[in-house]
């Protein structure tokens, strides 16, 4: 009898054992039963910092993707997998090398997200995400974690070219077509850095003020549209604090925002940091806790038995988490090939690259005619920049110089100069790289712009009879944990840089010869007090890996540009309201202050000392907002780009349907002599008497397909209310006013060439919470 009891329990034991729930879609509800405290909180904080190498996981599990910047950790016994987190934005940043194998893992540099926003074409950036996805998917990375879509505040933030635009219906768009595009792959994204993240000066600990119609009409606007039309996978809360809390631990940025008006339903992660504050940041929704550290999962156990955590919040973080987690390509068991068809995705970027590129000045020097030989000058032609430096830098197998790219048009470029420029590329970057291995940054993500080199004008003369155009590439980069500078170098160009420019100029204008520049910067510049120098300017930004052919392509009319400008290229960097408050010229423990240099005085700027906070005084005017407004000179107005051809823009029309909906159309045709794209950006001035308001406000935007000259194509744009609608702080509302409104059809902001009314004949209203407002209201700028 003792015997049969026995084996009864041995058998019993052995059936619960057996009977422990695998992970499925369908009985999340039985898992989170099935879980300890200790599983839950440990599914709720990463798997280290260490989980970035490969085979360093804290699990068992197997060797995962190198280089990925972090990873969710598994509870094996209740069938839930690792999941694997890699960055972003410009393609997958993954380690293109592993121990143990000859196989290499190169990813295509894309176009940085700047360049994305300069196409102003979502069905574009939608076709190169879902390339860009695709790797994602075939090398194992269950998340990416971009887009960035910080506003453009300030141009000098350092990681403006990893970000879209200083508009933010510009930037909503772009998000939600990478968004699609990426996870049209079955992976995901982390739409990031949430929110009101822009400026890298003590980034981890910064707090932004900002009044809450600024905050919510620019800082959130774009994050709102994206989660609205894309479904993200997941969000990255950001390292700062906005209005005394950081986004991390702010529930009403991560709940009664995110999820409760915007109806995100995925997880939220955190920047890649280890904060105070863990019970908080589970209490605000904050699901992830990236890259993670084991006392994390010591503080919510703590927190959980102690009751500052409730069951019903863990529950309910753990909930999400396990919804991704059978969302992501691990649980499903793929089987990556580890082999995506980067040839295909080259020949792609190749061909969309042009889209992004902009032609800032042409007197008629481009497209080239009748030439043979190229004087190719600037570190940049030979060594190109194809995108940023920190996280946001990709392994690509290769970066396309703008010299590779004549090559490949057929035009020669004269071997004297190359072979200089090459010389002194490799002698500078050796030299540069053990400097930087000395100082113990080991290797450096992302490439260094070689800085000029000394040219005399006596080789330029010797030059000038064997060679028929002049070109200069000026490179400037830029990357995560700091800002650019408002100095010689960066913002401005070097002395040497201008004196180059000139003598190329003055030499070949001489000699009837034309002279062109190319700009290879992840942002802004200062650009008036030379631009009228050369006989073109063509933007290309940082345009990823084949760069230098598109660049090529475009000068010698293989292809026509068409991207414009997604910020404003002020004449100075003081014009700018936010200068005021950035803390340009950081340095360390304390900045220099640029403006008592200069001499100027200002009430309304704070000494940037500590930047322990930033006032976002500027309020709502920022970029076209502040410069259409206040009616002052810029050097090129948001959305401007000049192309090869001409377009004539007619007929405008407006229809408000019953709902409200407002239907624009409008016709555009090709005037010139060549084939091209035209962006038609849609601008709306609101009735007088309400809020105060700039004098219009992007509301939409199309572009044309390719039309042949003589062509024409008509564009709708359509706008639903809730887009025409401003925040009233006092109502704590979304409204849009009755009245007359005027729809103005622009090439630029600066450039409206037709009109149409409407009218509103109700107004609207959307309250929402009262939520996230700074602790002492900010003192704005008055504009109006
Ligand atoms: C960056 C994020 C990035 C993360 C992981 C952080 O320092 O701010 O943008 O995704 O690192 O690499």
């Amino acid at each position: 009898m003792k015997k049969i009891f026995l084996i009864m329990t041995a058998v019993l034991c052995t059936l619960s054992l057996s009977a422990q729930p695998k992970l499925r879609a369908d009985n999340i509800d039985e898992i989170l039963k099935a879980m300890t405290l200790e599983e839950k909180a440990a599914l709720l904080v990463g798997g280290g910092w260490g989980s970035m190498t490969a085979g360093s996981m804290t699990a068992s599990s197997e060797t995962l993707v190198s280089g990925a910047a972090g990873t969710t950790r598994p509870v094996e016994r209740l069938g839930v997998p690792v999941t694997v987190l890699a960055d972003g934005p410009a393609g997958l940043r993954i380690n293109p090398t592993r121990p143990g194998t000859d196989k290499t893992f190169y990813c295509t540099g894309f176009p940085v997200g700047t360049v994305l926003a300069s196409t102003w074409n979502t069905a574009l950036v939608e076709e190169l995400t879902t390339a860009m996805g695709n790797e994602v998917k075939e090398y194992g990375v269950d998340v990416l974690l971009a887009p960035g879509q910080n506003l453009h505040r300030n141009p000098l933030c350092g990681r403006n070219f990893e970000y879209f635009s200083e508009d933010p219906l510009l930037s909503g768009k772009m998000s939600a077509a990478y968004v699609r595009g990426i996870q049209s792959n079955g992976v995901g994204v982390s739409i990031k850095h949430f929110a009101a993240n822009s400026q890298e000066v003590n980034r981890q600990q910064n707090d932004s003020r900002i009044n809450v119609r600024a905050l919510r009409e620019l800082y959130l606007k774009g994050f709102e549209i994206a989660v609205k039309e894309s479904d993200p996978w997941t969000v990255m809360s950001s390292y700062n604090r906005l209005n005394g809390t950081f986004t991390q631990q702010s529930r009403d940025l991560l709940t009664t925002i995110l999820r409760d008006e915007w109806g995100f339903n995925g997880i939220v992660m955190t920047d890649w940091g280890n904060k105070e504050g863990t019970v908080a940041a589970v209490n605000a929704g904050n699901d992830l806790m990236e890259p993670g550290m084991d006392n994390e999962i010591e503080r919510i156990i703590a927190g959980v038995k102690d009751g500052r955590i409730s069951q019903e919040q863990l529950d309910a973080n753990v909930r999400r988490m396990l919804e991704y987690i059978v969302r992501t390509p691990r649980f499903k068991n793929y089987k990556y090939s580890n082999k995506p068809n980067l040839k295909a995705h080259a020949d792609l970027v190749h061909k969309a690259t042009a889209e992004g590129l902009v032609l800032l000045e042409n007197n008629g020097a481009l497209p080239f005619k009748d030439v043979k030989k190229v004087a190719l000058y600037g570190t940049g032609s030979y060594d190109f920049i194809a995108g940023g430096t920190g996280s946001g830098n990709v392994n690509k197998a290769y970066v396309r110089n703008v010299a590779e790219g004549f090559k490949a048009n057929g035009i020669e470029v004269d071997a004297d100069i190359q072979t200089w420029y090459e010389q002194y590329i490799t002698f500078t970057k050796t030299q540069l790289r053990n400097n930087a291995a000395g100082n113990g940054l080991g290797i450096l993500l992302g490439d260094p712009v070689v800085p000029e080199m000394e040219i005399s004008r006596s080789f330029i003369e010797k030059k000038l009879p064997m060679t028929d155009v002049a070109v200069l590439t000026i490179s400037r980069n830029a990357g995560e944990g700091d800002d650019r500078k408002a100095a010689d170098g960066d913002w401005t160009l070097t002395g040497q840089e201008r004196e180059l420019m000139q003598t190329l100029a003055d030499v070949y204008h001489a000699a009837g010869k034309q002279f062109v520049v190319v700009l290879n910067i992840g942002g802004v510049i200062e650009t008036a007090s030379w631009k009228h120098i050369p006989d073109a300017v063509l933007l290309a930004w940082t345009p990823g890996q084949e760069g230098g052919l598109a660049v090529a392509d475009v000068l010698c009319g293989a292809s026509n540009p068409s991207g414009k400008l997604p910020m404003t290229f002020p004449v100075s960097y003081f014009d700018i309201p936010s200068s005021f408050n950035f803390p340009h010229n950081y340095k360390g423990g304390n900045s220099i202050d640029l403006m008592a240099l200069l001499g100027g005085g200002n009430q309304r700027r704070r000494l940037v000392k500590d930047v322990d906070y930033t006032e976002y005084t500027e309020g709502i005017w920022v970029g076209y907002r502040y410069f259409t407004t206040a009616g002052k000179k810029v050097s090129y107005p948001f959305g401007y780009g000049l192309s090869y051809t001409t377009f004539a823009y007619s007929k405008p029309v407006v229809k408000v349907e019953k709902d409200g909906t407002v239907k624009a159309t409008v016709t555009v045709t090709n005037t010139g002599s060549v084939a091209g794209k035209e962006i038609v950006e849609l601008y709306v001035t609101a009735p007088d008497g309400g809020l105060v308001k700039p004098v219009y406000e992007l509301k939409g935007f199309a572009k044309t397909k390719e039309l042949k000259p003589g062509k024409s194509e008509t564009l709708t744009i359509t706008i639903d209310p809730y887009t025409l609608a401003s925040f009233n702080e006092n109502t704590s509302a979304w409204e849009t006013a009755a009245g007359n409104y005027t729809v103005h059809f622009g090439a630029s902001a600066a450039d409206i060439r037709c009109t149409a009314p409407f009218k509103l004949a109700k107004p609207q209203s959307w309250p929402v919470n009262r939520v996230l407002l700074p602790a002492e209201p900010v003192k704005e700028i008055a504009v109006k």
